[in-house]
């Protein structure tokens, strides 16, 4: 499909999220190195931009993007070939730690993926995500012109919709992208604000989540909360305050395409230096986890499922190797400092209960790895364990299926991901809630006859070609195109 015309129904595109794309800091010699922040986010999205051009709104989070960046807090990337501009917003700490480390990491992080044990809220953090999300309003007024498109992404920003919708002429269209789960009622019932971050969201023109349970969820929580908004349950319509908010699910893809290609043209000595420098041994099977350090992610529980299967299946000690990598992440908030000991724990013990001379069953890093040895990774996986609790899509599951160029290889993923909604019945489904499914699983994997993993491999690769990246660009810019407001009758006249 052509993504060309969707983008071209609108003159100005402008994109906000709480994580940048590029990140500059300076190293010891003052030259300036450029990273990108993890997380599928923002991955999915710096190729969206990169074809369509216009402004991406950020918060600037190192000094080295303060040295980098003109009078206006803007820069082009990516540095190689610029096509599309990033614009900083600079939070000082105190305000960061309110918005970013308290009311959205945790708070909402914690309830939309069900873990309410986690979920905290302390004085002032809600006034702080407040007051951000009008920074980033009133950020977003300047670039509007003739017919706009403002895309705003996450959690981070519930209450932007409705604030842009006072600041900007009724021909904006105003998109929100919701990228993790949207609660139970029962759960979303313990935000104090849940009446305010319902009415931030519906000033938005269509609020997408990845999967229809996501979105269902949404609607319900609408029914329950605001007595003033009524549903369209056919039509997935919320009308409320004199408009109308069109709520969709698309699911997000990869380039599938891309990521064949950088698999089938890796060189092999890529993969033998990452596993000599890591120490994987030749010769046994490989497991691999692929995760933000997030408790959301289920490693802990992985990692006690695969103690589980050496102690049970003697069989596999010596014959496979686990290899997790992790991205440590939110390092600032209590719950996820104590995660990463309780992780590394796991890891030392099963390691000292089945190590011997030449083998460790879990071979663990927290290192930065490159695209290339992240590919290397997957292509020589035996199976890929995704674990989560709650997940909003799980790229990794999609990264690993389309660098499987051989067709071999078993995904074995919870189903408690939105991946899990798309890709469906030919993985092999975890339940996450339930220990014992979790090593059986891993043990029906290592097992499969190679005939069976191309049956089902082929058709989780077909499904992931097949909902890409551009096949979600498309559907979501069609239905931007097609909600574009009729608002002669709305307040701003
Ligand atoms: C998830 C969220 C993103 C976030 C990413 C990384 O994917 O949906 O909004 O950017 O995690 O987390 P971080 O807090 O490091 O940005």
């Amino acid at each position: 499909r052509d993504w060309e015309t969707p983008l071209d129904s609108f003159d100005t595109l402008v994109v906000l999220s709480n994580r940048q794309p590029y990140r500059h800091t300076r190293d010891a010699d003052g030259s300036l190195a450029v990273d990108r922040p993890t997380g599928g986010l923002t991955a999915a999205l710096d190729p969206v931009c990169q074809r369509a051009g216009g402004t991406w709104i950020a918060w600037g989070d190192g000094d080295g993007d303060r040295q980098v960046v003109d009078e206006n807090d803007r820069v082009d990337v990516p540095p190689t070939d610029p096509s599309y501009t990033l614009e900083r917003v600079w939070i000082d700490d105190d305000l960061a730690d309110t918005y970013y480390s308290g009311y959205s990491n945790r708070l909402l992080w914690p309830i939309c993926h069900g873990a309410v044990d986690e979920a905290k809220i302390r004085p002032g953090d809600y006034d702080g995500y407040r007051r951000v999300n009008e920074r980033f309003a009133e950020r977003v007024v300047p670039h509007v012109s003739g017919e706009s498109l403002i895309w705003v992404q996450d959690y981070h920003f519930a209450l932007v919709p409705a604030m842009i919708r006072e600041r900007v002429p009724p021909s904006t269209t105003i998109g929100q992208f919701w990228h993790v789960p949207w609660p139970k009622p029962e759960t979303f019932s313990r935000v104090p604000q849940a009446r305010a971050l319902l009415d931030g969201l519906l000033g938005a023109d269509v609020l997408s989540f990845h999967v229809r349970r996501f979105a269902d969820r949404f609607l319900t929580c609408v029914e329950y909360f605001l007595d003033d908004a009524s549903v369209d349950w056919d039509a997935s319509v919320v009308s409320y305050d004199g408009s109308d908010t069109q709520v969709v699910a698309v699911p997000l893809g990869i380039d599938a395409d891309e990521h064949a290609r950088r698999s089938q043209n890796l060189d092999d000595g890529v993969y033998e230096t990452l596993s000599a420098e890591l120490s994987i041994p030749d010769g046994t099977l490989l497991g691999l986890g692929v995760d933000r350090l997030d408790y959301a992610k289920g490693i802990e529980e992985r990692l006690e499922a695969i103690e589980t299967l050496f102690e049970r299946r003697p069989r596999w000690r010596e014959s496979v190797t686990f290899v997790q990598t992790t991205t440590p992440s939110r390092t600032d908030i209590p719950a996820y400092a104590a995660y990463g000991k309780r992780v590394r724990r796991v890891v030392d013990r099963v390691n000292e209960r089945f190590g011997t001379d030449s083998w460790q069953p879990i071979v663990y890093t927290e290192s930065y790895l490159t695209r290339d040895q992240l590919t290397a990774l997957y292509r020589n996986a035996d199976c890929l364990l995704v674990t989560s609790l709650a997940d909003g899509m799980n790229l990794v599951s999609k990264e690993f299926v389309a660098a499987s160029v051989d067709e071999t290889g078993v995904l074995c993923l919870s189903d408690q991901t939105g991946a899990h909604d798309a890709l469906g019945d030919v993985a092999n489904t975890i339940d996450p809630t339930d220990r014992e499914s979790v090593w059986r699983t891993i043990d029906d994997a290592l097992r499969m006859p190679v005939r069976e993993q191309r049956v089902r491999m082929r058709t989780l690769r077909a499904r992931t070609a097949e909902r890409s990246l551009s096949w979600w660009m498309s559907t979501l810019f069609e239905t931007f195109a097609a909600a574009t407001p009729d608002r002669s009758i709305s307040p701003q006249g």
